[in-house]
């Protein structure tokens, strides 16, 4: 039996142990952690197990051993030529300064996709990732304090994908009251519409949230850069305002 005088030292040697020990093993499972929630996230999209861990291993050579200013667009190509999407590509939604309303609107909506609502786009939301050099850990902290970094790089390529992707009638949803609903700079602008195609797209429609309809909203400067960039591209564009609870919309 421990006697009393001794019971002071065995505590401290408990505490030593559980920080020489536990310490290490927690800043390795930070890999552990990411992956964990990866397979859960991919499992419940649903997906099945054998798929989610090769969709994993793919992403994993996007950037594990890379420092976080490597990794480009360009690194994903082979995860997105591998994970092609799979939704129907018609009543696609985009949006921009709307991510709330426009998420739950294709929730309820089920024949409506965003981006987030693709595999990829599903289980890497809300998500931070980046590797080092010579390591073959996944790190989930600071990820995207420099640019590029892997975390970015991510949802530009998947915008660019799903933006040609998206086929006969589609939609972005934006916010009227802003005086620029059509944003420059935004990925929607810089990545999205861009890409649209001639050949897969009959319509792009504005849906633009508003507090109260007044007719004019669609008039808005920005709104006929839009309009303008897509009768470039032979798409018919269509605008109508929506009050927020989008009753009137479809
Ligand atoms: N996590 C994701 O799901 C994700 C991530 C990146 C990109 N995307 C894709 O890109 C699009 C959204 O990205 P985004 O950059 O266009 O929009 P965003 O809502 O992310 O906006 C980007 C920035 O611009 C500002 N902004 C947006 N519209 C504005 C306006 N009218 N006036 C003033 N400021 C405005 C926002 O406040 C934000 O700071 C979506 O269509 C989506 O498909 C999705």
């Amino acid at each position: 039996m421990a006697s009393k005088k001794s019971l002071p030292i065995s505590g401290t040697l408990t505490v030593m142990v559980i920080v020489v020990v536990l310490v290490p093993s927690a800043m390795l499972d930070e890999t552990a952690v990411f992956r964990d929630t990866f397979m859960k996230k991919c499992v419940g999209y649903p997906e099945d197990k054998n798929t989610c861990k090769a969709t994993l291993a793919i992403f994993e050579e996007a950037y594990v051993g890379k420092d976080k200013t490597a990794v480009t667009e360009e690194s994903y190509n082979t995860l997105f030529d591998k994970t092609p999407f799979k939704h129907p590509c018609g009543k696609t939604m985009f949006w921009s300064g709307t991510y709330e309303l426009a998420s739950r609107f294709t929730q309820k909506r089920d024949n409506f996709y965003n981006v987030g609502d693709t595999l990829l786009g599903h289980v890497l939301t809300g998500m931070a990732w980046c590797g080092k050099a010579g390591s073959k850990e996944t790190f989930t902290d600071n990820c995207a304090d420099v640019f590029p970094n892997p975390v970015l790089s991510f949802w530009l390529k998947i915008s660019v994908k799903f933006a040609q992707y998206a086929c006969d009638d589609s939609y972005v949803m934006l916010d009227g009251e802003k005086d620029q609903p059509y944003y420059t700079g935004t990925v929607l602008d810089t990545h999205e519409v861009p890409n649209l195609q001639t050949n897969r797209l009959k319509s792009f429609t504005a849906i633009l949230v508003v507090n109260k309809e007044t007719g004019t909203k669609c008039n808005k400067e920005s709104l006929k850069n839009l309009s303008n960039i897509l009768k470039g591209k032979k798409i018919n564009y269509a605008c109508k305002e929506v009050t927020r609870s989008i009753k009137n919309c479809f």
